[in-house]
């Protein structure tokens, strides 16, 4: 089908259509995710987490991010693809940040970029989009800030808190982001939000009342075994999958029924005269 532009998802929000997303790191993730028929992929920089196995987002670099999303580009060439800016890309100056930013589309040929935090990054929004950049914000539970969150906590759920978000929502549109994503606020929230906000406003975690949804491909797919937070549905225990297949395959080495007679190539003359060899 057609690549997707930021103005089909206007479009969606108009009409009521859920956009559908979900994270991959890989060519082969990423193939899957467009044959299926995904609206959006993100090159989130969860990807330290699920793929490189840190314990958090910080330690991500640029170049992980441009390779990673360089990767998702080659697997799903007609699907709309958001390089998520990783720690340190954009917290020095505007200046870095649009650097930075412009990294992705010239290496990557990303479509969006995405970046945590609500009035104290506003002149870095404003600074890549004022570049011609699609900007997505990303408040609530910011996992490059848990630390001054005490941890990964859902957010917004005081009226006092709810209220900053609601302040930070208003000015990530005013900055020129085009679209929102919320982290693990109350659903409440959300559709306070969505209602507000003429940009699409999409959730993880974060309840149905908005324009769509977004999931971790490690999570859905049972392939992160670190934790599993509240907000996530296992459409597939991935992980099981592929250990019993280990398993059999170290079972038929050992036994010696693998390789079978298929597998191999035989010679191509004759018997006698491999013999007289
Ligand atoms: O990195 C990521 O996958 C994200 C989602 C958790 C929103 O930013
Ligand atoms: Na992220």
């Amino acid at each position: 089908s057609k690549k997707k532009t930021i103005l089909d998802f206007y479009q969606m929000k108009k009409n009521g259509e859920k956009v559908s997303w979900v994270t991959a790191y890989d060519f082969p993730m990423a193939s899957f995710a467009e044959q299926a028929g995904i609206d959006m992929i993100l090159v989130g920089d969860s990807l330290g987490m699920v793929v490189l196995g840190y314990q958090g987002t910080i330690p991500v670099t640029m170049d992980d991010c441009i390779s990673h999303c360089q990767a998702v580009r080659r697997g799903a060439p007609n699907t709309f693809v958001i390089g998520d800016m990783p720690f340190g890309s954009y917290q020095i100056s505007d200046e870095d940040a649009v650097n930075n930013a412009c990294g992705f589309l010239k290496e990557a040929n990303v479509d969006a970029i995405k970046l945590e935090g609500g009035r104290r990054v506003i002149s870095r929004i404003k600074a890549i989009s004022d570049a011609g950049i699609v900007v997505f914000g990303h408040i609530g539970l910011t996992p490059q800030s848990s630390g001054q969150l005490g941890g990964f906590k859902a957010q917004g759920r005081t009226i006092d808190s709810a209220r900053e978000l609601i302040k930070d929502a208003l000015a990530i549109e005013e900055a020129g982001a085009r679209a929102l994503l919320l982290e693990a606020v109350p659903p409440e929230v959300t559709e306070y939000i969505s209602k507000k906000l003429s940009i699409p406003v999409y959730s993880i975690g974060a309840g149905a009342p908005c324009d769509g949804q977004l999931l971790i491909c490690g999570d859905m797919l049972g392939m992160f075994q670190a934790f599993t937070p509240k907000f996530v549905k296992k459409y597939a225990n991935v992980a099981e999958i592929i250990t019993e297949a280990f398993k059999e395959y170290i079972s038929d080495v050992k036994n010696v029924k693998f390789p079978e007679d298929k597998h191999v190539y035989h010679i191509k003359d004759s018997k006698e005269q491999f013999e007289a060899l």
